[in-house]
């Protein structure tokens, strides 16, 4: 069949991403291998594109005038195993929670505190995807990546991806230069069981489980749990999760604002101190404030929310506001963790 049968013109993304926006593609395009995206890639013509995954991580501000390609290349298999560890390569259409319960299930340690993140294998490296006190990297071995401009394939091992908080080298120096193709995790026989973060023991504890004894399907369901306390499920209001990352500010910045505003709370990391960007929102006053079609969740700050007919312009115009107030109360500017098309 040829090619252009398989390329849809004037396509809705609403179904296609989570924030369930009614923007248009100029063109679209399903591929489920490696040489149909080359194949698009070499037809295009300076025509801009773009490949989604799962859609979680993304603000269109408008209709998309060019061709997106939505990554549908599935599937894993286990390429080495060793006494105490399983290396999984997933490859990048995959659905990101729909591997975690799959490792779960096989009683592979390593991934159950990243249950229920919304999006695809592909996009979990590409923002070192974290939560529950685990980020990506701990479990990261390498990927493979498509060079968009040779069309060959490279791996990449961790140094190389330039790991960092909701960070890597591939929304920075290689943003738009790489195609994330497969991705392979080592995971453990023997799960060490992380429950240190937020809420996990509370959970535990009301179902009578013992963190110390708890089991990796424990963890993954007290995750689950938490996550659906508080964040909205995109399937019946639209968004992307958190909207913006947690800022990172300076000793002594950070000094001076808790003579300021004593009860705020700071993380130590190896560059400063994170403050959590869903408390600093809440003081000016946006947890649960409905401005229009969009506004800010009621159970957690940090998530933007559409409530139905939203455009991307008024959800970009909230978030825009947000970092004024912000900044005007604390010197501190926030940046979105979403990527703004
Ligand atoms: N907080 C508030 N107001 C709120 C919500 C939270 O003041 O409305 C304060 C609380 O004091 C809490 C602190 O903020 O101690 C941190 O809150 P939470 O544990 O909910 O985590 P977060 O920093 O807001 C991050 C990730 C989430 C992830 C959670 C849990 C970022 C940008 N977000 O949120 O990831 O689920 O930790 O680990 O780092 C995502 O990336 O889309 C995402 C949901």
């Amino acid at each position: 069949m040829p090619d252009a049968l398989h390329t849809k013109k004037n396509v809705s993304l609403k179904p296609y991403h989570t924030f369930g926006l009614d923007v248009m593609a100029n063109e679209f395009k399903e591929v489920h291998t490696l040489d149909q995206i080359r194949d698009a890639i070499k037809h295009l013509r300076d025509k801009p594109f773009m490949i989604l995954g799962g859609g979680s991580n993304v603000l269109f501000t408008g209709d998309y005038e060019g061709l997106i390609l939505k990554n549908n290349i599935k599937g894993n298999e286990v390429v080495h195993e060793t006494a105490d560890h399983v290396f999984l390569k997933a490859f990048s259409g995959e659905n990101w929670h729909e591997l975690v319960l799959y490792c779960v299930h096989h009683k592979w340690g390593g991934i159950e505190n990243l249950s229920l993140i919304p999006g695809t294998v592909g996009a979990a490296p590409m923002q070192n995807i974290g939560a529950y006190g685990v980020e990506l990297e701990k479990v990261f071995i390498s990927l493979e990546a498509l060079n968009l401009e040779t069309l060959e394939l490279e791996e990449f091992h961790t140094e190389q991806c330039e790991f960092g908080y909701r960070e890597s080298v591939f929304k920075r120096k290689l943003k738009g230069k790489y195609f994330i193709y497969s991705v392979t995790l080592r995971l453990d026989k023997e799960p060490v069981i992380h429950a240190e973060y937020g809420d996990i023991k509370t959970v535990l504890a009301e179902k009578g489980i013992d963190w110390n004894t708890a089991r990796i399907a424990d963890i993954s369901e007290a995750v689950i749990q938490i996550r659906q306390s508080k964040l909205p499920d995109p399937k019946e209001i639209g968004n992307s999760g958190s909207f913006f990352k947690n800022p990172v500010v300076d000793v002594a910045h950070f000094n001076l604002l808790k003579t300021q505003f004593p009860d705020i709370r700071g993380f130590e990391q190896y560059n400063g101190i994170k403050v959590p960007a869903a408390w600093l929102i809440e003081q000016c006053g946006w947890k649960g404030k409905r401005v229009g079609h969009t506004g800010s969740h009621a159970k957690q700050a940090l998530v933007l929310v559409n409530y139905g007919g939203a455009t991307g312009n008024e959800i970009w115009q909230l978030a825009r506001d947000i970092i004024d107030s912000v900044f005007i109360k604390f010197a501190i500017k926030l940046e979105p963790e979403v990527n703004i098309i």
